[in-house]
């Protein structure tokens, strides 16, 4: 079985000091540091943009898991290559061509991934799993760190953990929102290797982030 990878959101860090969070992420055991990006358009909420994830790119050398909430999408995706993201995540209602937006991002050498909101259905993606690196299904409607998650996702993600087997593909499964010590068992039992998290692993058992990694793993 796959390791599972823990990619922390620093959307529920301290946003005065995030170069501070994220080296305390880096010593906890985080696998990857998770940016979520929004527009106050394709979500409701606004957050950060490329010169703060090149400003962030000096405290560490994990990957940066970059979760574009925003669109268009397209004319941005090379700010953010060129800021140090490394796997480049976008929504296929944000683009006008899918395809094209896949074949960027990997002409710029770095991992592509494919978000799917909860109304959103897999056959939506479902002809570029064989192109991409990672599928982030969400658990909470994007916008906001902190929401409940939404347990019917769970056969969403069974669903595609098995069309995964069945096309003897290899992409990550990667889930966000609202993961926690309740439910992270039931979400690697329906097929996902890398876990997103910010209010359980910032905030829970008095914000011992290691604690909260570790805990989140098992
Ligand atoms: C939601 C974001 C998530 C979220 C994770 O729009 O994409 O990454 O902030 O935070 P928690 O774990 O608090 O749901
Ligand atoms: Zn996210």
């Amino acid at each position: 079985m796959k390791k599972i990878l823990i990619s922390p959101s620093i959307l529920a860090g301290d946003f005065s000091q995030l170069g501070k969070d994220i080296q305390k992420l880096e010593n906890a055991g985080a696998d990857m540091i998770h940016v979520d990006v929004m527009d106050g358009h394709f979500v409701p909420n606004i957050t950060i943009g490329p010169p703060v994830i090149k400003s962030l790119r000096k405290y560490t050398n994990l990957p940066f898991d970059v979760h574009l909430m925003i669109s268009p999408v397209h004319k941005y995706i090379e700010d953010f290559s060129k800021a140090g993201s490394d796997i480049i995540t976008i929504h296929p209602e944000a683009t006008e061509s899918i395809k094209d937006s896949i074949d960027l991002i990997k002409s710029l050498g770095k991992k592509v991934g494919l978000s799917l909101n909860p109304d959103t259905s897999i056959n939506v993606i479902e002809k570029y799993l064989d192109q991409i690196n990672l599928v982030l299904v969400m658990t909470v409607y994007p916008g906001f760190g902190g929401q409940k998650f939404i347990s019917e996702i769970l056969n969403k993600i069974k669903n595609l953990k098995k069309m995964k087997n069945d096309m003897n593909l290899k992409f990550d499964i990667e889930v966000d929102g609202g993961v926690n010590f309740e439910n992270n068992k039931l979400v690697i039992e329906a097929g996902a290797n890398i876990l997103v998290s910010g209010t359980t692993i910032f905030k829970d058992n008095n914000g011992d982030i290691k604690k909260n990694i570790d805990l989140l793993r098992s």
